[in-house]
């Protein structure tokens, strides 16, 4: 109908929480104390593999304040098999297909084997130093290392998502035909989020209806779990995230603790409040695998690609086929004929790993692009021309269209501002004293993931000109909560001032938990659906009002702006839909806006693209890697807030490096537990550690994906940048890592 005014969206505006978030005034969910509430704390089992043979309570229960202990003994068993819970989206809950404490078996080293419950902390803490457990121990399997032989193809990976094996072409054809070949594998350790709140819930129950304050990713998918757990109507339980302090993936799948604190909650006939230690945010809420990955490379004189086999090892849980999905991204970078992608499984003794931002995008590219800049130095040819050359036109996996790319400008851009153009490409001849200095580049891509279910939003206006946008999203740190303002704001043309933004709560209607980089697009998509219904509701009003100027007028030639409503052509006639409400005795208006996603067949390939740029020092004698700069350009489709999504573009960047230089959960295979799980051991990056980050974005139009052409910024930008760096330290060295994190005693 009328031409919306595009100024809202886009605008740097500062997050909307930033200042409850700085100043302490943002609750989260440990800080929800209701009157009486029992703290629960989670023991977690010694032994990686094994059965409990007793569980000996009497001292834990006699001990001042303690409410209850609960075990595979006496623990209510759940209302139904754990691997028909529809959660994420509705499909099957990905990785969760177990429920501890339903019978004696251990499966992992921190698997909960026991709940206590006490009226404050420090009681419950002082009683679970009174339990004693007792097992039995069997042998066990953690690391690659332990896993290689007894591995086996997987049928279906990621949830059920992903098949384990893709083919096009003929690979074996594709590598004879080649004139010159690369085959390489690379070892990735393991990798943990840690997000800085941790994990937790406080469950409270009134009658029969049950409300979690739970820190999560997707409050509707908690909801669902919880409710099939418990044997309960998902209308009896309501999931509140006002606040969640980062995530990264760990708050993406709902794992036990919420329903935990439910049944606890339950036993002792009272809120009950159990919060993670930081220690359990490593065998609670999911991981990175450790993986290895073999890339195979043939390729013609020219640089023409022949064939591309790429495949994967990795462990799993017991019960659970999962491995991130280091492949398939990787397989439609470039325009090569003949490909095999395979993943290969073994059984583990760890919890089932989990979605980490760039859930195998961040893998899977590293490999790929460390291989193409090893094949780059094999043809003598420039890192950058080798890609342009290769370049996708369309979608290498489907034949189809992309809905749109803006690659080669990332690439045109990025090296313009890195300054490429200078390099000397032979290794290890640039030196600054000490330092040997290198650079080297890598492509990001990572998939456009569509919801799969109406997406909806409510927008209301109110009779002073104040506006309200609700959704059920959570925003766990990425600023959806801000777009929606802009994008509400957008819709109704009203300034963002007047908008009031509220979200994480399952009352309101409902949007897909934010995951995939696909939260911007879902919501922002609901919100503009639902802001310019509202938008013409009022118009069809006002030109149906006979004592409205616009009375008579074609809905088609109103515009809004301001909140007032008026002729495109003769801006004078019009009024605000403050004075239409009140004349009209209305105290506000509202409207559901619902937007049904394109299903999944769009008849176009979908992802976001961008380039990466890095240049290292390098002190080869004491094995120190210094990042010194990183330039990030991206297209990724339309931005909503150039602030919000350039926070995220390069906090992925510096994911990225931190995945190149630092981050390893190491597995102690004797004990089959993590050793460093904690954040004095676990590395991270600290501001010392980071250069100068440029981050740029370039606007592509998509007008497939959905109605604004969104794309996310959510975790393209860690893509890419560890092999960016990986080829950077070659660059500098003349030595290939072909492990990550590259550390200190590797480099030496
Ligand atoms: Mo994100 S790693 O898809 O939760």
């Amino acid at each position: 109908m009328s031409t919306p005014t595009k100024a809202e969206i886009g605008r740097p505006l500062d997050r909307i929480d930033g200042r409850s978030k700085v100043t302490g005034s943002a609750r989260y969910s440990a800080e929800v104390t209701p009157q009486g509430t029992a703290h629960a704390i989670i023991i977690g089992s010694e032994i990686p593999a094994g059965s409990v043979t007793a569980v000996d309570d009497a001292d834990a229960l006699a001990a001042e304040g303690v409410l209850a202990v609960l075990s595979h003994v006496n623990m209510p068993r759940i209302a139904t098999e754990p691997h028909l819970i529809p959660s994420l989206a509705g499909t099957t809950a990905h990785g969760q297909s177990f429920f501890p404490m339903q019978d004696a078996k251990v499966h992992y080293a921190g698997q909960p084997v026991a709940v206590v419950v006490a009226d404050t902390l420090e009681r419950a803490q002082f009683a679970a130093r009174l339990l004693r457990i007792s097992y039995e121990r069997e042998p066990a399997t953690t690391t690659v290392a332990e896993g290689r032989d007894h591995a086996y193809e997987a049928e279906r990976i990621f949830g059920g998502m992903i098949p384990g094996r893709a083919e096009r072409g003929d690979i074996t054809a594709g590598l004879a035909d080649a004139e010159v070949r690369v085959d390489r594998t690379y070892h990735l350790a393991a990798n943990h989020h840690n997000p800085i709140e941790m994990s937790a819930t406080t469950a409270v129950w009134e009658d029969s209806r049950l409300t979690l304050y739970d820190a999560t990713q997707g409050p509707t998918a908690t909801r669902l779990t919880v409710a099939e757990l418990l044997g309960i109507p998902p209308s009896n339980v309501r999931v509140i995230s006002d606040y969640v302090g980062g995530s990264f993936g760990s708050k993406a799948m709902i794992w036990h603790h919420p329903a935990l604190a439910a049944f606890a909650a339950q036993h002792v006939r009272a809120p009950v409040k159990l919060v993670l230690i930081r220690e359990q945010m490593f065998d609670g809420c999911g991981h990175r695998e450790e993986q290895e990955q073999r890339v195979v490379l043939g390729a013609r004189r020219d640089g023409t690609l022949t064939g591309m086999l790429h495949h994967k090892l990795s462990p799993t849980s017991h019960f659970d086929d999962w491995a991130e999905p280091s492949l398939n991204v990787a397989s439609q970078m470039y325009a090569c004929p003949n490909y095999e992608g395979v993943y290969r499984l073994f059984k583990a003794n760890t919890m089932t790993p989990t979605f980490m931002r760039g859930p195998g995008e961040a893998s899977g590219v590293f490999a790929v692009e460390t291989a193409m800049d090893e094949l780059a130095y094999e043809l003598g040819m420039d890192p950058m021309q080798l890609r342009l050359h290769n370049h996708a036109d369309v979608d290498p996996e489907s034949g189809r269209p992309w809905s749109s790319k803006g690659l080669k400008e990332c690439y045109a851009r990025g090296a313009e501002l890195f300054g490429w153009s200078d390099r000397d490409p032979r290794p290890g001849v640039r030196r600054e004293g000490n330092w040997l200095i290198g650079t080297g580049m890598a492509t990001a891509i990572y998939p456009v993931y569509l919801p799969m279910n109406p997406q909806r939003a409510r927008a209301r206006i109110y009779a002073d000109g104040h506006a309200v946008i609700e959704s059920g999203a959570a925003d766990f740190g990425t600023g959806v909560g801000t777009v929606m303002a802009q994008v509400a704001a957008d819709g109704l043309g009203v300034s963002t001032d007047l908008v009031a933004v509220h979200y994480g709560d399952t009352e309101l209607p409902n949007t897909v938990a934010a995951v995939g980089s696909a939260g911007a697009g879902a919501v922002s998509a609901a919100v503009h659906t639902a802001a310019t219904a509202l938008r013409d509701q009022l118009i069809a009003q006002a030109v149906a009002d006979a004592r409205s100027p616009l009375h008579g007028a074609d809905p088609a030639g109103v515009e809004v702006r301001d909140g007032r409503m008026m002729l495109r052509d003769r801006p004078d006639t019009g009024e605000t839909y403050a004075e239409l409400l009140q004349r009209n005795m209305m105290f506000d208006a509202e409207t559901l806006g619902s937007w049904n996603p394109p299903g999944p067949d769009t008849g176009h390939g979908m992802a976001t693209f961008g380039a990466q740029f890095a240049e290292v020092a390098v002190d080869p004698e004491l094995g120190v890697v210094r990042t010194r700069r990183m330039v990030g350009v991206f297209a990724p489709g339309r931005v909503l807030n150039l602030k919000t999504a350039h926070s995220q573009l390069m906090g992925g960047m510096l994911w990225g490096l931190s995945q190149a230089l630092l981050e390893a959960t190491h597995m102690e295979p004797q004990l089959g537990r993590w050793a460093n799980p904690s954040l004095g051991e676990y590395l991270l990056p600290v501001h010392a550690d980071i250069p100068d980050v440029r981050v740029e974005t370039i606007e592509v139009e998509d007008r497939v994906v959905n109605p604004l052409g969104v794309k996310g910024v959510g975790e393209i930008g860690m893509v890419g940048v560890s092999a960016a760096i990986a080829n950077a330290v070659f660059h500098a060295t003349g030595k290939r890592f072909h492990e990550l994190p590259i550390t200190i005693e590797r480099v030496m």
